[in-house]
């Protein structure tokens, strides 16, 4: 669906944004570019729909090199790629119909089929009864609704997400993402969002990478990188997700020693490992913490446990939960 290779962007100003980015996103993805402010994640999304032309490298959307595209055709190819803002960047002027019948007639639809299309859209994103509100009158989270009917007035096939939902309070922010995911199952959609909120990413994506000073730095599943983060910035990123308690638990233990964290996922959720870990290899172990986690629809179980036994046999244990698909990490 989307094909970047080799993308540099360096600003007339001689900043080198983007260093040699190559990307990409199947059909039906939601992938998301998670980074730190600064980090060149809005001038890569903006590439991808040649808002900004990059310096160099090429950019495949749908089988098409956008760059050779003439401009009559760059321009319809544009209308196939909706476009979503964190500040919803929604005409004052324009009630919600007139700024969702924008879209349609800047694509020169006839105007018979506007109407009919616009309260099509309204009802996809819940807002049939606000079509005659004019922006100032409506909620972040329903301004945002709009801005996403308007992005997919055309039909598009992929929408481009610009921190959709950074401006909006948690509980909106639920709301919105659910609508996204809704719609992306719907309409068999390719999304690609940028945030710099992790819990965005854990909530909806299922591919993800990570942007650092204008370099993609590590890529993959959610779930693999949420499980196993090999950057520093993406466990500084993923450190942002609500606290867990063991570090409180670690704290108060009189003997710190041999503490593993130990992380299933899967099918492997559902195996007793630790009670066969346990009676193979005779040894005792305390249960320090418990949680299960929902990354996407794959359930992610952290155990913290504490070791009782000699060295050896610890080791011994941890590699047989290695060999058996179980991630683990030294704590204490
Ligand atoms: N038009 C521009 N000219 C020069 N530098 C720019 C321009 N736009 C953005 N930058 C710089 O590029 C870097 C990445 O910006 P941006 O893509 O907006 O990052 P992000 O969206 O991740 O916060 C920043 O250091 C920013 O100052
Ligand atoms: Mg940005």
């Amino acid at each position: 669906m989307v094909k970047l290779k080799n993308i540099q962007k360096i600003y007339p100003n001689g900043f080198h944004a983007l260093k040699n980015i190559n990307l990409e996103v199947e059909s039906g993805e939601i992938y998301g570019i998670i980074g730190f402010s600064g980090a060149g994640k809005s001038t890569l999304i903006r590439i991808i729909n040649l808002l900004e032309p990059p310096t160099s490298g090429e950019v495949i959307v749908n089988n098409k090199d956008l760059s050779k595209l003439s401009k009559k055709d760059l321009l319809f190819e544009r209308q196939k790629i909706g476009m979503i803002f964190q500040h919803f960047n929604l005409l004052s002027s324009r009630n919600v119909f007139g700024n969702i019948a924008f879209a349609l007639e800047i694509a020169k639809w006839e105007k018979s089929k506007i109407k009919s299309r616009v309260e099509e859209l309204l009802e996809l994103v819940g807002l049939s009864d606000k079509k005659d509100y004019y922006p100032s009158q409506l909620s972040g989270g329903q301004k945002q609704r709009v801005a996403i009917a308007r992005a997919l007035a055309n039909h598009p096939h992929l929408l481009l997400c610009d921190e959709a939902t950074s401006a909006l309070d948690t509980k909106t922010t639920k709301s919105i993402l659910k609508l996204l995911k809704d719609i992306q199952h719907k309409l068999n959609l390719s999304v690609i969002l940028i945030t710099h909120q992790i819990d965005v990413v854990r909530e909806i994506c299922n591919k993800m990478c990570v942007i650092s000073n204008g370099e993609i730095v590590e890529e993959g599943s959610v779930e693999e990188i949420f499980i196993n983060p090999k950057e520093e910035v993406t466990k500084e990123l993923i450190s942002f997700l609500p606290p867990t308690r063991d570090d409180n638990i670690i704290d108060k233990l009189e003997d710190k020693n041999n503490v593993y964290k130990v992380i299933f996922t899967g099918p492997n959720a559902s195996k007793p490992l630790i009670s066969q870990m346990i009676k193979k290899f005779n040894i005792d172990v305390n249960i320090l913490s418990g949680s299960i986690d929902e990354v996407q629809d794959t359930e992610i179980g952290h155990l913290v446990i504490k070791f009782l036994g000699n060295n050896a046999v610890i080791n011994d244990c941890i590699k047989w939960l290695e060999t058996k698909g179980i991630t683990t990490q030294f704590l204490h």
